[in-house]
């Protein structure tokens, strides 16, 4: 059986794996039966096999680029009570990994540690992107995170006054203290996958009516801190826009080439510049996107097939509700049932449901056309397996390893 070669962004190997392909093989039969109109007894009974869990909406950074601006701080929370019943009755349909995120911050939840336990106690793989400011709970908690766990931290600078402008902390944290913080984690706990995460922001980005301060300057910085602090990787990923009245995410509004050419020109030279100055220990991922976007190709990640199958595999539990993608958070059309709907069985037949019909009626191709999808290569792949003649039988099975969709 092959391994899985490359973690972080290959989808469709991830849902090749021996644990994970039964639920591909049957949504592809389901896929099938549904173009060929048979009368069909409605979804595989699978549910995700990755959630997005976003504890609350509270956060205590206030990014002048954050994506998630618009649903932060709205008051809402998950209580203990509701995610810990949603994960089970989510195991019970397959649920293998969970990833706290936001909206918000995960660690101003109340119950950030109980919640890590309890996710742990249940051995589901565990992420946890945040912010950095509060990383003593996550130390409470560290020595429970076993190989292939990780944590990131949104960090999207290298230097001090940088830091300060790009996240306007609320209360008094430094750069310094949050990279000591980590260093102390991972080494009390190696196992422990530590990312320093880094939303390039180039110049001439002015939202709110306030230009962003760039940080394409400081990328190799980046690396070098990350490595002194014995991180794994910094995962760079460019900035993302959400667009006025519709929400979605875009890069470069409105679309510039000229601008986007010379923009992807310094990005460039920076990020050669730091995988010279790089040393072995520490990794340089870059996000599908940013990939797209450094070879010219970011208007094919836009194009999606009609159907987007992912949103079988991953789902959003946020306190406003079950979101059928990240990028559609908050969002009226990517509402798949409110924050209860994976409570009970009940409840979780009825929100399967709803993602039924999102399935069949919701267009990614129209609804997609500006957002630069993560999902786009494995979105394709399952479209272009549907309508193979190839039987599911025939999918090459990937060693287990990593859940995170
Ligand atoms: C909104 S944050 C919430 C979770 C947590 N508070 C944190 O700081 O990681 C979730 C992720 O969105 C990313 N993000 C925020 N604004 C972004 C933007 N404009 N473009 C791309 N990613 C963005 C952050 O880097 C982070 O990885």
């Amino acid at each position: 059986m092959k391994k899985l070669q490359e973690k972080e962004h290959d989808f469709s190997a991830k849902l090749r794996q021996k644990s994970v392909v039964e639920n591909l093989r049957q949504y592809i039969a389901w896929q099938r039966a549904v173009r060929r109109s048979e009368p069909s007894s409605g979804l595989p009974a699978f549910g995700p096999v990755s959630i997005n869990l976003d504890l609350t909406s509270a956060c205590n950074f206030r990014c002048p680029h954050c994506v998630d601006s618009g649903i932060i701080n709205t008051g809402e929370a998950l209580t203990l009570d509701v995610i810990k019943q949603s994960i089970d009755t989510l195991q019970e349909k397959g649920l293998l990994s969970v990833i706290l995120i936001g909206g918000g911050e995960p660690t101003v939840h109340r119950d950030f540690e109980e919640i890590v336990r309890f996710v742990r106690s249940r051995g589901l793989q565990v992420g946890i992107a945040t912010n950095g400011s509060r990383l003593a709970r996550v130390e409470k908690v560290a020595d429970l995170l076993k190989e292939g766990d990780w944590l990131r931290l949104s960090l999207d600078a290298a230097r001090e006054d940088t830091f300060q402008k790009a996240h306007c902390p609320t209360s008094k944290i430094t750069l310094e203290r949050i990279l000591q913080d980590a260093q102390r984690i991972k080494k009390a706990n190696p196992l422990i996958s530590l990312g320093y995460s880094y939303v390039i922001v180039w110049e001439g980005i002015v939202l709110g009516g306030r230009e962003l301060v760039s940080n394409v300057g400081e990328i190799s910085e980046a690396v070098s801190k990350a490595g002194e602090y014995s991180f794994d990787y910094v995962s760079f990923k460019p900035c993302l826009l959400r667009l006025e009245g519709s929400r979605k995410e875009s890069l470069f509004d409105p679309p510039d080439p000229d601008r986007e050419a010379r923009v992807v020109a310094g990005i460039g030279e920076m990020l050669g510049q730091a995988e010279a100055a790089a040393g072995p220990e520490v990794k340089i991922l870059k996000s599908v996107n940013l990939q797209a976007m450094m070879e010219g190709r970011l208007h094919e990640l836009k194009r999606q097939p009609v159907t987007c199958h992912s949103q079988f595999f991953r789902t959003v539990l946020a306190p406003s509700g079950i979101f059928h993608c990240p990028a559609f958070r908050g969002v009226p059309q990517g509402r798949i049932a409110d924050h209860d709907g994976y409570l009970d069985a009940g409840r979780f037949a009825r929100t399967q449901a709803h993602l039924d019909t999102s399935i069949r009626t919701f267009d990614a191709c129209r609804e997609c056309n500006v957002v630069v999808c993560f999902y786009h290569h494995v979105n394709w792949w399952i479209e272009r397996f549907i309508e193979s003649s190839r039987d599911v039988s025939e999918i090459e099975v990937v060693q287990d390893n990593n859940f995170f969709l």
